[in-house]
């Protein structure tokens, strides 16, 4: 087929192109709007690289004009950098409208006292949710996200049970300044047969009884007496002294000995025995200083109401 005048079927124009004899190309110019749109990308990215950060310059990179961000650093100092989504973020959480929002309820927390917090449900609804947070990060790696604490090693903080205290102001004291739980240890104090005494006769103190129940009164004897001296932290009754984190020994609730792990009166007897040659030294870290004081007043009071608040 002749092409002379390039036209193809159907009157369309071809390039005048003719291949193997018959093989012919249209040609069809893109759209007007694509062409345009193309030119537009190119002049687009233009602008951009001239406005944002974007090509590698030996070892930095152009960062763009005219689009300066200011922002608050952590020490406090106004800071002026080059666009970029740190700084943008960094920028957000200082002027955004949540931050802006978080600022005036700590604001209103900082000038409130415990109780004014305590008896507002708007400021407790934001202790709660901002506290867990706090809690999580600070504290969690030790007593646990949800502070049910690791027995033997970390104290449970949901548990209306505290040795040191659970009042606002012990809470706050404890969370502020740390606390040291000191028991010494009794090794080679106590023959055996005393060391089983005593231990069976702080389990009878929550109701934990075995069958030699003449090992309990002699138990007794060592605790309440000065060859034990245990009556010196604990009290006679066993009931624990606030003042000295001394464990309440007479509620059924056990921050160091797993007795409730035990499965045999044996091995209960041997988890409190364990206690009493080993002695306790565990360490809660003081706060103040490393948390801002609000923040510390929203551990307080997110504390002192986990534990049902005393
Ligand atoms: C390094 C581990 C560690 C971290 C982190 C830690 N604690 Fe403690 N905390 C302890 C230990 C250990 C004790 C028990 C001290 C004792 O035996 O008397 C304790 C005790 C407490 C008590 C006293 C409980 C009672 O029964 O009286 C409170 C309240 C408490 N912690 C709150 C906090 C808060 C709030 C934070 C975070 C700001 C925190 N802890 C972070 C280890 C830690
Ligand atoms: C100097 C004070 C002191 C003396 C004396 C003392 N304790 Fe303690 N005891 C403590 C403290 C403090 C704790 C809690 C430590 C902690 O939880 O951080 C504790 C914890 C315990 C516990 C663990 C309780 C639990 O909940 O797991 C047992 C059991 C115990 N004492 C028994 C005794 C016996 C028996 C004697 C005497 C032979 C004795 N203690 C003497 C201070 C003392």
């Amino acid at each position: 087929m002749s092409n002379a005048d390039n036209q193809g079927r159907k009157g369309a124009e071809t390039t005048g192109h003719v291949w193997d004899g018959d093989l012919q190309e249209y040609n069809n110019p893109v759209p007007m709007w694509w062409t345009w749109a193309f030119y537009g990308t190119i002049i687009f990215a233009l602008v951009y690289w001239l406005l944002y950060p974007a090509w590698p310059v030996g070892k930095g990179f152009t960062t763009g004009t005219f689009n300066d961000i200011t922002f608050v650093n952590k020490k406090g100092e106004e800071v002026t950098t080059h666009w970029n989504t740190r700084a943008l973020f960094l920028k957000d959480q200082q002027t955004g409208e949540q931050a802006v929002k978080q600022r005036e309820y700590l604001d209103k927390i900082s000038q409130s006292s415990y109780q004014e917090i305590m008896q507002d449900p708007d400021k407790m609804a934001f202790v709660n949710s901002m506290a867990k947070v706090l809690f999580a990060d600070n504290c969690g790696p030790c007593h646990g996200k949800g502070a049910n604490g690791v027995v033997g090693l970390y104290p449970n903080l949901r548990d209306d049970d505290w040795l040191w205290g659970g009042t606002i102001e012990e809470v706050e004291r404890t969370i502020k300044h740390g606390r040291n739980g000191y028991m010494p240890s009794f090794a080679g104090v106590f023959p055996k047969e005393k060391l089983e005494s005593v231990a069976a006769y702080v389990l009878s103190l929550s109701g934990i009884v075995g069958e030699d129940k003449a090992k309990i009164e002699e138990g007794k004897h060592i605790f309440q007496g000065e060859e034990g001296g245990c009556y010196y932290c604990h009290t006679d009754k066993g009931t624990g002294l606030k003042s000295q984190g001394a464990a309440n020994l007479a509620d059924k609730v056990w921050t160091i000995a797993n007795v409730p792990a035990a499965a045999t009166y044996e091995e209960k007897l041997a988890a409190v025995e364990k206690v009493i040659v080993e002695g306790v030294n565990r360490e809660m870290p003081a706060w103040q200083g490393r948390l801002p004081e609000e923040q510390l007043k929203l551990l307080t009071v997110y504390i002192h109401q986990l534990g049902g608040g005393k």
